[in-house]
């Protein structure tokens, strides 16, 4: 039997509610799953949430929670709005539940017995919003980049995880692709990185933040919170950390991870699996930000695009696509309200909306003596694209057979055909009909709802706009 294709997201950090840029990563993992399914193949499809960590700490206590009861409602705000986008998870792990802990602390002890892990004493400029120590140069005027804050120095009591010692083996591994990162400009920026410099032993411990999973060998410490959160890579497989019965699902056929947390995923986590002697990562698919117009996304700018406003606007697909279409999946991509409302009207609303009311109004008379060939497979060249995770290129693939399609017609003229030519228009229809079941199937990953109502339409011969044009 082969074994199941494993698609990953992030775990999100639940110091708040879930933005955008979380639900781009989920949709296009989602997109995948859906896509290995319609081959045939299982899936297992994972996300969750990293509830651990000062940062979650501190956020609890502002809001004068406990930290459990803080980190269940913001957990089932992601859960629910997964639930509004239509994502197909096989499993949403927490990394609050028991066992995930359990096995963490397995994990850990053997890193420790191994001598991977050893006492020491850290120093470092850490970034609460990062929850990462900071080296001098990625900071910009003192402060960290991302969050926008200057960072705190720390010096503390810590366990180190030897880096210096895996670090000539996870270079030859990058190089070789035995540990693939794509696209190639992140396998570059990280190589160079890693050549640069000896990596530094890091932190695994945090002495003064009690949110977290406490060292078996001393409890006094609580596990970094990457730590914790790299593991559900597996925990989440259902393993309770006993290194002879790794899953087989693992290693995973396609992490996806957001440029910002690619150098974590990179270098600790694969350390720490080469430590324990488990296969690293296979494929590390990094995307870029969303940004909106042109700038990241911050309350001060007031340039915050919401999901929820989005769902309401553009329904759950219309939104799936808006996302997935506005640019290459590596590269950041940038939304503006006016763009987005081109792109539905012209692509959903216009272009497939009238090209699926057309056909059904069209082929009224014939649905009874015809069906259509429905293809059994993808076309070969779609395929390359959505095994190469280039989303958007797929939707293009798509888009252009809608505009041949609704220009088909307009050459064809079939309401004119049918009163001089029935011959011909027999052949202009089944051929529309042919081409609109192949479109549902290439569409079915990205427009579940959409394609479930073409299918629909297409067999019972009527249909209700599928998208309302936006003014
Ligand atoms: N908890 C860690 C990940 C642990 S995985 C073992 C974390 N969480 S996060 O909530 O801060 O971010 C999760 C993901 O969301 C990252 O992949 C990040 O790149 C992505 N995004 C956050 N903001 C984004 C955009 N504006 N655009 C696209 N994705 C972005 O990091």
């Amino acid at each position: 039997m082969k074994k199941p294709f494993f698609v990953t997201t992030p775990i999100y950090y639940v110091n708040g509610s879930p933005h955008l840029g979380h639900a781009y990563t989920t949709l296009a993992a989602d997109v995948i799953a859906r896509y290995r399914r319609s081959l045939g193949e299982e899936v297992f499809f994972s996300t969750g949430t990293d509830e651990h960590g000062m940062k979650i700490q501190q956020k609890a206590e502002e809001s004068g929670m406990e930290p459990q009861a803080f980190v269940d409602s913001i957990a089932k705000e992601f859960q629910e709005l997964w639930g509004k986008l239509n994502i197909s998870h096989t499993r949403f792990i927490r990394t609050t539940e028991l066992d995930h802990k359990l096995a963490v602390q397995k994990v850990l002890q053997e890193l420790y017995d191994r001598g991977a892990i050893y006492k020491g004493e850290y120093e470092g400029l850490y970034c609460v919003g990062c929850e990462q120590f900071k080296m001098p140069g990625d900071l910009a005027d003192g402060k960290c980049p991302d969050h926008n804050t200057v960072p705190e120095l720390l010096k503390e009591e810590a366990y180190l995880l030897k880096m210096t010692e895996v670090q000539a083996e996870l270079i030859r591994r990058i190089e070789t692709g035995e540990i693939s990162l794509k696209t190639e400009r992140y396998k570059t920026e990280i190589l160079s990185f890693l050549k640069k410099e000896t990596l530094k032993d890091i932190s695994v411990s945090r002495k003064n933040v009690t949110w977290g999973v406490p060292l078996p060998f001393d409890p006094a410490h609580t596990a970094y919170v990457w730590v914790d959160a790299f593991l559900n890579y597996l925990t989440v497989l259902g393993w309770d950390g006993d290194l002879k019965s790794i899953p087989e699902e693992w290693p995973a056929d396609v992490q996806f991870i957001g440029k910002d947390i690619l150098r974590v995923h990179a270098t600790i986590w694969q350390a720490m699996l080469m430590h324990l002697d488990i296969p690293t990562s296979k494929l590390l698919f990094t995307h870029g930000h969303i940004l909106s117009g042109g700038k990241k996304m911050s309350k001060t700018l007031g340039n915050v695009i919401s999901t929820d406003e989005m769902l309401e606007k553009f329904g759950v697909d219309g939104t799936r696509y808006l996302l997935l279409s506005a640019g290459n999946f590596g590269d950041d991509v940038d939304l503006t309200p006016e763009r987005m409302i081109e792109t539905y009207n012209a692509h959903l609303a216009n272009g497939l909306g009238n090209l699926v009311s057309r056909v059904t109004k069209l082929s009224e008379g014939l649905r009874e003596s015809f069906s259509p060939e429905v293809p059994t497979s993808l076309p070969e060249d779609f395929q390359v694209l959505l095994n190469e995770y280039q989303l958007a290129d797929a939707l293009l693939y798509t888009w252009k057979k809608i505009t041949e399609a609704n220009k088909y017609i307009d050459e064809h003229k079939p309401w004119i055909l049918v009163k001089t030519d029935q011959d011909a228009f027999e052949v202009v229809i089944k051929k529309l009909l042919t081409d609109l079941s192949e479109m549902t199937l290439l569409l079915k990953p990205f427009l579940p709802e959409t394609s479930e109502k073409i299918e629909k339409a297409l067999k019972e011969g009527k249909t209700e706009p599928l998208f309302q044009r936006l003014v």
